[in-house]
């Protein structure tokens, strides 16, 4: 597969929407919570993942990466710099299941660490859920180590 990382344009949103709820099934806090608590607020676990995507387009678009293969989305990563602390985050992670296992995933963190250091930032974080194993392999395979654990809790209300 010839794939190609570029910056996110407007128009790989829909994309980016769709690809986020696929690849984040089995994986997402915002399903573990309506796993344990139902639908909450008439909106499903899908609805509010894909929103992530537009906060990360409306928080930072220029830090957005798209993978593309054959004119199609494949995979994307998202981040955010923090110049003050030196920090670059990186919210979102997704490639298709078609597209995995080549070595996308790697190439994508290593494009938003890129990325980072061009804006002479310091240092990178990212999280994964303990229920993914593919994060808490690829993660420290990319030279990021573990420096705490938490636990999520929810309620109605
Ligand atoms: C995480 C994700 C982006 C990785 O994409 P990818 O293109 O497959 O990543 P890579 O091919 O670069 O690397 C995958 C690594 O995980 C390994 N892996 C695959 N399945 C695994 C499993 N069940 N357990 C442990 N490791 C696994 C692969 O062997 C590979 O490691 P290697 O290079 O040392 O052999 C992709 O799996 C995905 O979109 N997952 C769903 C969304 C998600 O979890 N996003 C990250 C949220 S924190």
């Amino acid at each position: 597969m010839d794939v190609v990382i570029r910056p996110y344009r407007p128009d790989d949103l829909p994309a980016l929407r769709e690809l986020t709820v696929s690849a984040f099934d089995g994986v997402t806090l915002e399903q573990n919570v309506e796993d344990a608590l139902g639908v909450l607020n008439g909106r499903d676990w899908m609805w509010r993942k894909a929103r992530h995507v537009d906060e990360d387009v409306a928080a930072d678009s220029a830090g957005v990466f798209v993978a593309e293969a054959d004119g199609r989305v494949v995979g994307y990563v998202s981040t955010r710099a923090d110049r003050d602390t030196g920090k670059g985050r990186i919210p979102n992670l997704a490639v298709a299941a078609d597209a995995r296992n080549l070595g996308l995933g790697r190439r994508l963190i290593e494009h938003a660490l890129d990325h980072f250091r061009a804006l002479g930032l310091s240092y990178a974080v990212i999280e994964t859920m303990a229920q993914n194993p593919v994060g808490n392999h690829l993660y420290p395979a990319c030279g990021f180590v573990e420096v705490a654990r938490q636990v999520h809790f929810a309620r109605k209300l």
